[in-house]
């Protein structure tokens, strides 16, 4: 409540516009690649027909035209091996016309979805998640940077939220959000160089870290973990942990959380169309890094 008794209402931090800055940078540097003989192609591969994974499939190849990708497709049965899986990598791996490759997650039970990131060229790794690309990420050196960290901090920028010297805390210790995120906003750059905690289930009263930060970033995947009370008033809120109960998003961020916060990321449109950006951002830097690569060989 403000002093005149009202709700507080942060100011939204919606992730569409900062989605549609980096891609139309994106079709700037295909259509360049092309003018230069070269057809960025980003490869999907899917196993199974899981409907939220065939709906995402649809949508990145869409996108990926328009923006001016070529988008090769394998669809793998619902029941194949590893073996399957790790061969259609290969062959993708091995193909100079692909310069990115997606594995589609969730896969089914039997994929173990670890081994096959670590089967892609790291060279072409688009989601950023391969370990030599986490390596790279945790030493500094250029390469994709998984997505929803990498469109975190463009969002951050992109508000001008300070984050440099600020304190961040990170809710969530996971491979594709949490931990590569508090590695990103440490890294020593403008839109970082954050003072950054993570915490996890292995921190009882985690709370006693997000209610000193300034920034606070849920990563955690449990619907409303995070409450007003867990947020210094005023504190700016980045929701990145979803569930899905059918086709409603559950968000980490209890939504009442906008009634203490200064800024807070939207239930709907907030990380997520940044997370599809920086996909794309990563696959056209790959391309380039390849194309230049093989230009000096
Ligand atoms: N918006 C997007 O585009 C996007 C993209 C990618 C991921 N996500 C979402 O981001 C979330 C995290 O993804 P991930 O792959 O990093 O997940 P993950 O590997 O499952 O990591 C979840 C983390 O949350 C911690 N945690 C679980 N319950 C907790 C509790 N009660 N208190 C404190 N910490 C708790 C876990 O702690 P332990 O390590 O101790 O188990 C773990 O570190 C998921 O909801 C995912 O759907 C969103």
């Amino acid at each position: 409540m403000t002093s005149t008794g009202t709700p507080r209402t942060a100011r939204l931090l919606p992730g569409g516009p900062v989605a549609e800055a980096v891609l139309a940078d994106v079709a700037a540097r295909t259509a360049a690649l092309r003018r230069a003989g070269v057809v960025p192609s980003l490869a999907t591969i899917l196993v199974g027909d899981d409907s939220a994974s065939v709906g995402y499939i649809r949508m990145k190849q869409q996108r990926a035209t328009e923006l001016g990708f070529a988008s090769p497709h394998t669809q793998l049965s619902g029941t194949a091996s590893q073996a399957d899986l790790v061969r259609a990598i290969s062959a993708y791996n091995d193909d100079p016309g692909v310069h990115a490759i997606l594995v589609q997650h969730p896969t089914p039970a039997q994929i173990d979805y670890p081994a096959a990131i670590s089967a892609i060229d790291p060279d072409k790794d688009v989601d950023g998640l391969h370990p030599e690309n986490l390596g790279r990420l945790a030493t500094g050196q250029p390469g994709p940077v998984p997505c929803t960290p990498a469109g975190i901090e463009a969002l951050l920028a992109f508000y001008e939220v300070p984050v440099a010297g600020r304190d961040v805390v990170v809710l969530g210790r996971g491979t594709t959000l949490g931990r590569p995120l508090s590695l990103l906003l440490s890294q020593k750059r403008s839109t970082a160089d954050a003072a950054v905690t993570l915490v996890h289930s292995g921190v009882p009263g985690w709370d006693r870290h997000t209610r000193r930060a300034d920034i606070v970033v849920a990563a955690v995947g449990v619907p409303g973990i995070v409450r007003p009370e867990h947020l210094r008033p005023g504190a700016v809120a980045i929701g990145g942990g979803v569930r899905y109960a059918g086709r409603r998003l559950l968000p980490d961020l209890d939504e009442t959380c906008a009634e203490v916060a200064g800024a807070i990321t939207p239930r709907v449109g907030g990380v997520g169309p940044t997370t599809v950006a920086m996909l794309f951002r990563n696959a056209v830097e790959l391309a380039e890094r390849l194309t230049a690569r093989s230009a000096q060989v």
